[in-house]
């Protein structure tokens, strides 16, 4: 009979242990963290919040970019030469509070973009989980993913998501609308269900 409680009791705890993620993150306490120049990112990072929850904040710089996208490139690549952090308006009240981040960029010169790394320079994520998602012209995320992982040592990085959005070079900008926005929202379920964030 003792046998057959502590049996029960076992079974119980391995249960318990093993419940899904999705069950475990209904209690978690999310932050959604994303750098947008022509709102793609934003959308997608829209579509997390309405599917997931929590905290929607947009990396603003102390000095934006510039309007032309030329400009913005250059200046882009020589800030990446020198591995320049620009200092961020943005600023994010009691981060510690958070237990799972997602960070959101788009892919700039098939890198992570400068103020994304100010962002996990400045805000310690160890201990949290980190899930990153991107959207670009179609030449995918580039190194930005790896570099979440290096910055992100001490965290648990969960695998990310990358879809195609606008290509500001041809002049064409925000393209999350219509049918491409219910794409992208299946796609989204589809990625937010594998990584065991969707019940
Ligand atoms: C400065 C800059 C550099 C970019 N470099 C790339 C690139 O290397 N590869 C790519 O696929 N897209 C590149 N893009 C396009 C963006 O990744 C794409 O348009 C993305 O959807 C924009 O997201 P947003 O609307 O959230 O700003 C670049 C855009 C900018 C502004």
């Amino acid at each position: 009979m003792k046998n057959g409680i502590f049996l029960s009791l076992i079974i119980g705890l391995c249960f318990t242990s093993g419940c899904s993620n999705a069950q475990s993150m209904s209690s978690k306490k999310i932050l959604i963290v994303y750098l947008s120049r022509t709102n793609n990112t934003k959308a997608i990072a829209e579509i997390i919040q309405r599917n997931v929850g929590g905290t929607l904040v947009s990396l603003e710089l102390e000095k934006p970019y510039p309007e032309d996208y030329r400009q913005t490139v250059q200046q882009v690549v020589q800030e990446n030469e020198t591995n320049y952090l620009p200092p961020l308006k943005t600023k994010i009240d009691s981060i510690e509070n958070y237990d799972v981040v997602f960070v959101g960029f788009p892919t700039w010169d098939m890198k992570m973009p400068p103020p994304m790394k100010s962002f996990l320079h400045q805000y310690n994520l160890s201990g949290k989980t980190v899930i990153p998602f991107n959207t670009n012209a179609g030449y995918g995320v580039g190194s930005g993913f790896e570099t979440v992982k290096e910055l992100c040592s001490k965290s648990t990085v969960l695998e990310g998501f990358s879809i195609k959005g606008g290509i500001e070079r041809d002049g064409v900008l925000f393209v999350m609308e219509g049918e491409k926005e219910k794409e992208a929202e299946a796609e989204v379920k589809k990625w937010l269900q594998k990584i065991n964030l969707l019940k």
